[in-house]
C-alpha cells in the first residue's frame, strides 16, 4: 500500500463509523493524517442532515484538530428499493436529506475555513447510479445526480482560492447499505458490473485518498468513476 503524505494534515469523514467512510479514514490515519469522524453512531452523534449538529460539529473539530483541510462526504443511506409511484414521499425527503443535503451543509459550514486558510480539499462519495439512474432506487440516484452536479458548481466556484473539490462514483460495494435493498436488487447491480466483482471498500479508499492529497492539484469540479469498467444500470 502506497503511503499518501498527509502529515500535519487533518480531515473530517462523515459517515466514517463503518463502510466505506472507516476504509477512508484509516487510510488518512495511516498516511499521517489527524481524522475527525462525524456520524450518528459516533460520540457525540452527529448528523448530516440536521444544519444545528454541523455547526455544532465543526466548532468542535475546529477546537480539537485546529483547522479542517480536508472534507470526506461520505454519509449516505440507500433508501427503499421501489417504483417511484409507490415511493413514500418521506422515505424520498429522508433520503434526499442526508445524500443531498448533507453534503451542501457540510461544506457550506467548513468551505469558510477552508477558503480562510487558502487550502482544501473536499471530496464527495457519489454513485454511478447519480450517473446511470437505477430502476427502483430513484431518490437515491436523483439525490446522487445531484451531488455530481454540485461538485462541479462549487469547484467552480471555489477555483482560484486552493481549495478543490471532487467526486467519486463507486459501483456497488459490499457494506451494511446492501442491507436496505433487497438481494435481488443487490444481485441486480452486480450483474451490471463488467468485472463481476463487488468494489473493495480499500480501492475506493485509495482513490479518495488521492484526491484528498496535496499531490490532487488540477483537478476539481470533477467526476472520478470506480465502477469496474463502468457499470450501467
Ligand atoms: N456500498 C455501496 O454499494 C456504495 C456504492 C456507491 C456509493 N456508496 C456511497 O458510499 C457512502 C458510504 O456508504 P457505505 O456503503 O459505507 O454505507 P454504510 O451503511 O456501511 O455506512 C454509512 C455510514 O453513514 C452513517 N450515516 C447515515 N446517515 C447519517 C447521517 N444522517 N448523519 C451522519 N452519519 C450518517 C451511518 O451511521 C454509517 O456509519 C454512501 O454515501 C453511499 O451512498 C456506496
Amino acid at each position: 500500500m502506497n503511503r499518501f503524505d498527509f502529515a500535519g494534515r487533518t480531515a473530517v469523514v462523515t459517515g466514517g463509523a463503518q463502510g466505506i467512510g472507516a476504509a477512508i479514514a484509516k487510510r488518512l490515519q495511516a498516511s499521517g493524517a489527524k481524522v475527525a469522524i462525524w456520524d450518528l453512531e459516533g460520540s457525540p452523534r452527529v448528523d448530516v442532515a440536521d444544519q444545528t449538529s454541523i455547526e455544532s460539529a465543526v466548532k468542535r473539530s475546529m477546537a480539537e484538530l485546529g483547522r479542517i483541510d480536508v472534507l470526506i462526504n461520505n454519509a449516505g443511506i440507500a433508501g427503499p428499493s421501489m417504483p417511484v409511484v409507490e415511493y413514500p414521499v418521506s422515505e424520498w425527503q429522508r433520503v434526499i436529506d442526508i445524500d443531498l443535503n448533507g453534503p451542501f451543509l457540510c461544506c457550506r459550514a467548513v468551505v469558510p475555513h477552508m477558503v480562510k486558510a487558502g487550502y482544501g480539499r473536499i471530496v464527495n462519495i457519489a454513485s454511478i447510479a447519480g450517473k446511470e439512474g437505477n430502476p427502483n432506487a430513484a431518490a437515491y440516484a436523483a439525490a446522487k445526480g445531484g451531488l455530481i452536479a454540485f461538485t462541479k458548481a462549487l469547484g467552480k466556484e471555489l477555483a482560484q482560492s486552493g481549495v478543490l473539490v471532487n467526486c467519486v462514483t463507486p459501483a456497488a460495494a459490499q457494506t451494511a447499505i446492501l442491507e436496505q435493498v433487497t438481494a435481488e436488487f443487490a444481485k441486480y447491480m452486480l450483474s451490471k458490473i463488467p468485472m463481476g466483482r463487488f468494489v473493495k471498500v480499500e480501492e475506493i479508499a485509495a482513490l479518495v485518498c488521492w484526491l484528498a492529497s496535496e499531490e490532487c492539484s488540477f483537478s476539481t469540479g470533477a467526476v472520478f468513476d470506480i465502477s469496474g469498467v463502468r457499470a450501467t444500470y
